[in-house]
């Protein structure tokens, strides 16, 4: 999954106006799923009778729902907390919590060090959030115990702003990658139930979302008991009112010819895969456990390509791994250039406690090193970017209008089948609608365009 690695602050702005109940304030960090798990967590809060409030100073509860992947993402969330302490001075009864992977992660050790956490909450005990307030209300409370059985059935989210809707179809992880903290905060792969999954695309529908993502870890690892993933995506693509499908991240080993065939059968799923790669070194995977080679990765590019011309792929990728040699970071930056990535996630690998490479494998490459790998791998997919974006000028996609551009200037900003970035004059378009975008300019990271026309939509339109 794309872990957002900038701070992601979720706003839920359709708050009831007559606000009778405590005020809850959450903000999000890390990866869709955190973002889809704040979702779930206020729909467990309203249906608690607490009402949402966008803003950390008028809130009687204030939630981090925190990420534990990398030490600066743990490094910052300790900084806002201590930021946010300093409101507990005008408002004492007000509670401070922390959810998610670095809840689980660092559990006691979060209480211990930080007095003015109230409240701890593992990513399996989201049900329990009213009844943990209520307890930390006399003492700090905390609950960071896994559990298998847990897939939040027939809850519903309060969905944040966007004209997506996020539906996590598994939870956890059996992969282990060796620099993985995700098994050991977010527990074994478990998946929910078709029909359960189905429910919610309903429930998306009904609201009036066009585009879903479904979300997992390794989401299509997806399996029920009868369904596998190329079966859930297939019963998505029957739901009317849902137009365009996504999903992430899919894992490279677990990507079947079946998932290929149903993606080249259903035009409602988006032509664009997120395919994590981690190292262009077969021996640097090996210590991984990535579980695939380089050739295999390459492979699957192919016949992703071949049979869904004009397919958008990206990628994460870590430098630095431990006992990663120049060789091998060459060989990273070789098979960039080789499959030339629409984009990509790039990291400086980050030691986890508990983790395999932690425990066994000592950190080899220096800070100051690490960086210079990770400045030349942006700059080359900087530039891989801007040439493949380039292509684009002259084109006309169809863009989903997710709202006004962040740039201001009545421009609006929407996404293409294959998950470009396109900005264009707002004019009278209408936010969740599909416009023909004519590209008249690109960068790395957008595509500009003019509107060509309302889309006849449906998703025919790539
Ligand atoms: N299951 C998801 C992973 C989510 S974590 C997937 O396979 O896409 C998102 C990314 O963070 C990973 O793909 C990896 O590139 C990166 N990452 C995970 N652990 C890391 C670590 N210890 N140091 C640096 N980057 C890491
Ligand atoms: Fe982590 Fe690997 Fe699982 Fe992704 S597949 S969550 S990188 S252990
Ligand atoms: Fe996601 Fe970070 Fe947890 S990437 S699964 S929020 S450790």
């Amino acid at each position: 999954m794309a872990e957002l690695d900038l701070l992601e602050i979720q706003t839920i702005d359709n708050a009831p106006s007559v606000q009778t109940g405590k005020r809850v304030y959450i903000e999000t960090y890390g990866c869709q799923m955190n973002v889809s798990d704040t979702e779930l967590m206020m729909g467990v809060l309203i249906e608690a009778g607490y009402v949402h409030t966008s803003r950390p100073d008028d809130a009687d509860v204030v939630l981090l729902n925190t990420c534990a992947i990398r030490e600066k993402a743990e490094d910052r969330i300790v900084g806002r907390l201590s930021q946010l302490s300093h409101l507990k001075m005008s408002s004492p009864n007000l509670l401070l919590g922390i959810s998610g992977c670095m809840a689980k992660h660092l559990a006691e050790k979060l209480l211990d060090q930080m007095p003015y956490v109230d409240l701890v909450i593992g990513p399996d005990s989201y049900r329990r959030l009213p009844a943990l307030i209520a307890e930390a209300q006399d003492e700090p409370a905390m609950d960071v115990r896994l559990d298998r059985e847990e897939g939040y059935l027939n809850l519903d989210p309060k969905r944040g702003e966007g004209t997506n809707a996020w539906i996590t179809v598994m939870r956890g992880c059996d992969k282990f990658c060796t620099f993985c903290i995700v098994p050991y905060v977010r527990g074994r792969e478990r998946s929910v139930s078709a029909d359960e999954i189905l429910r919610q695309v309903d429930v998306a529908a009904s609201e009036g979302y066009k585009e879903i993502t479904f979300l997992g870890q390794t989401v299509n690892s997806y399996k029920d008991g009868t369904n596998d993933f190329a079966d859930l995506l297939k019963r998505a693509a029957q739901v009317s009112g849902i137009q365009r499908i996504r999903f992430t991240s899919p894992h490279p080993s677990d990507f079947t010819e079946k998932l290929i065939d149903t993606m080249v059968q259903e035009s409602k799923i988006c032509r664009f895969v997120h395919l994590p790669v981690q190292s262009g070194s077969n021996s640097i995977l090996r210590e991984m456990k990535r579980t695939y080679t380089i050739e295999e990765y390459l492979a699957l590019v192919d016949c992703l390509r071949q049979r869904l011309p004009g397919v958008c792929l990206s990628t994460d990728i870590i430098v630095g791994f431990p006992g990663e040699t120049e060789a091998d970071y060459e060989s990273t930056l070789g098979l960039m250039e080789d499959v030339r990535f629409d984009s990509a996630f790039m990291f400086k690998y980050s030691p986890r406690e508990g983790t395999v490479s932690y425990r066994q494998m000592a950190d080899t490459v220096g800070e100051t090193e690490k960086g210079r790998r990770l400045q030349a791998v942006i700059d080359q997919q900087i530039r891989i970017s801007s040439e493949i974006n380039r292509t684009y000028i002259g084109k006309t996609l169809e863009i989903l209008v997710g709202g006004d551009s962040r740039k201001g200037g009545g421009q609006a900003v929407g996404k293409s089948d294959g998950f470009k970035t396109v900005v264009f004059p707002k004019e009278a378009v209408e936010t969740n609608s599909f416009v023909d975008v004519k590209i008249s300019s690109s960068t790395s990271h957008t595509l500009t365009g003019h509107l060509a026309g309302v889309s006849l939509n449906q998703g025919s339109t790539r």
